[in-house]
């Protein structure tokens, strides 16, 4: 295991420089910048770095400074920030501006990097940070290669490239750019990126299942009735509307942070926790996820959009009425499903899955429900089926309810949890999920980034969906009032099989 420094980061980080393309977008703003500002306020982002921002918009370094410095103190997710470390961290800021399809931008980009380098001393270990549009990755891939920008010329050196999510937007897509980045890069300098597996509640999953003797000889279809993961949020798509318009919550959220924690919750123990190793068992989940044909999807498959209701006290408009949204628009904004792995461990065990915006709850959870015990004996005394609860965020922790005799002379059974929370446990966390991520990647650590075979097969899984529904252009899509659990579709679909949503508290 690498050395670990005070907050938790892996330790010696060679110098570097980040290219980040798409510098004056939201993403960069909200989570990568302030990511690498927490990774170099704690000594980890390299001895010596330098952030290159690179975008269309014209900019000098002071003003892209000024401009992110705005923007981190207002919109950054890694709290307050000290305006002293800020400075310090904003002078190794700079901008280059440029149009991603032309080769004269990343001849003035190289130009750029060479002169940082020689003057900061920084070496040439390079790290390239895709958080673009998605329609210009394959152009970004393609100029970064004809640039020769790809290749270090000292062997001891690194190049890697982190590629946002949504990678591709159907499987046939998300081939052409693995082709495409595989043409440039070797795989083992490629991170595709899913922030969820920044989290420390998910990467808890492995170390719950397969670092504790007690959890794993339950956790197969002998003990377990069935499975749900539920990934809620509050917020609307704010000032996404359009992107989030040709995008939709199948391909947002269900292709990459809902299917990852279904990996992590049905992989089987890897040999090791290292990348291959992990990647390949997760691969083979994905691979048995039974896929879904136009038949099945009317009993499997709930989507939804979200209408005008109340969050928090706070009336809110619906979906149609978002800026930037078409108000006849039939773009989902909540998913429900219903999956079956088709493997020893889990035949015949349902993964009730489900995402959307405008819930009644930010909340990410897992909820492994188990069988009754085999002969009931305390029946009709108002025992329920015992559950692990795995709370991903915001009120981070594991709480597992089980039955237990109320005080009396009468046998009456009351439901009880045992909790852990990991805010009482290990203090706050105020690491966020990308800067973990940085970390891993800037010290060559892949483990928690994605293969492009995990990517394609996730892609595989969702095709068949959007491919019902964009042919059945006609067909409603069911709304649901904003703050409310998602369309009375998707309690049918789990209360068909007699099982019941569990609504995060
Ligand atoms: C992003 C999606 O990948 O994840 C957003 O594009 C979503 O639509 C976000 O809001 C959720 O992330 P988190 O960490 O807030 O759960």
């Amino acid at each position: 295991m690498p050395a670990q420094n005070r907050s938790g980061y892996g330790g010696v980080v060679e110098p570097c420089t980040v290219i980040l393309f798409g510098a004056s977008g939201d993403l960069a703003k909200r989570k990568v910048i302030p990511a690498m500002f927490d990774l170099a306020t704690h000594q980890a982002l390299g001895s010596r770095y330098a952030i290159v921002g690179f975008a269309r918009t014209n900019m000098t370094d002071d003003s892209f400074r000024s401009n992110i410095g705005e923007a981190a103190k207002t919109i950054s997710e890694v709290g307050p920030i000290d305006p002293q470390q800020w400075s310090e961290f904003a002078a190794n800021l700079y901008y280059s501006p440029g149009d991603y399809a032309k080769p004269e931008s990343y001849e003035a980009l190289a130009k750029r990097l060479a002169q940082l380098s020689a003057e900061k001393n920084l070496g040439d270990n390079r790290l390239f940070y895709i958080s673009t549009p998605p329609e210009v990755y394959p152009d970004i891939v393609e100029q970064i290669g004809k640039a020769g920008l790809n290749k270090s010329a000292n062997p001891e050196s690194w190049v890697r490239i982190i590629i946002e999510k949504p990678f591709g937007r159907d499987l046939a897509s998300a081939q052409d750019l693995n082709r495409k980045v595989l043409s440039v890069f070797n795989e083992n300098q490629v991170y595709r990126i899913d922030h969820y597996l920044g989290k420390d509640t998910v990467q808890n999953l492995l170390v719950l299942r397969f670092g504790n003797g007690i959890f794993e000889p339950l956790w197969n279809r002998n003990y377990v009735d069935h499975v749900q993961i539920t990934a809620g949020e509050t917020l609307g798509v704010e000032r996404r509307g359009g992107f989030y318009e040709g995008t939709g919550a199948l391909r947002d959220m269900i292709q990459s942070h809902v299917l990852q924690l279904t990996s992590l919750v049905a992989v089987e123990p890897p040999a090791s926790f290292g990348a291959t190793a992990v990647r390949n068992e997760k691969l083979k989940v994905l691979q048995s996820i039974r896929p879904f044909n136009p038949e099945m999807m009317a009993q499997s498959v709930v989507r939804g959009q979200y209408a005008a209701g109340n969050i928090g006290g706070k009336d809110v408009p619906g979906y149609r009425q978002e800026q930037g949204v078409d108000p006849h628009s039939r773009t989902e904004t909540f998913v429900a499903a219903r999956v079956l792995i088709d493997n020893w461990r889990w035949a015949g065990v349902p993964f009730y899955l489900r995402t959307g915006k405008r819930l009644a709850k930010r909340s990410t959870e897992i909820v492994i429900q188990f069988r009754n015990a085999p002969h009931m004996v305390f029946r009709d005394k108002g025992i329920e089926p015992n559950r692990l609860v795995l709370n991903i965020q915001p009120d981070e922790g594991i709480s597992i309810s089980f039955g237990a005799k109320r005080p009396g002379t009468e046998m009456n059974i009351g439901n009880v949890n045992m909790n852990f929370s990991y805010e009482q446990g290990f203090g706050k966390s105020t690491r966020p999920a990308y800067a973990t991520l940085l970390n891993d990647c800037v010290r060559g650590d892949a483990t928690l980034f994605d293969s492009g075979d995990n990517v394609e097969a996730a892609w595989a899984l969702v095709d068949p969906i959007l491919d019902v529904w964009s042919a059945t252009k006609t067909a409603t899509v069911p709304q649901y009032a904003a703050g409310s659990w998602g369309p009375a579709e998707s309690d049918a679909l789990i209360e068909r099989d007699g099982r019941h949503w569990h609504n995060p508290q």
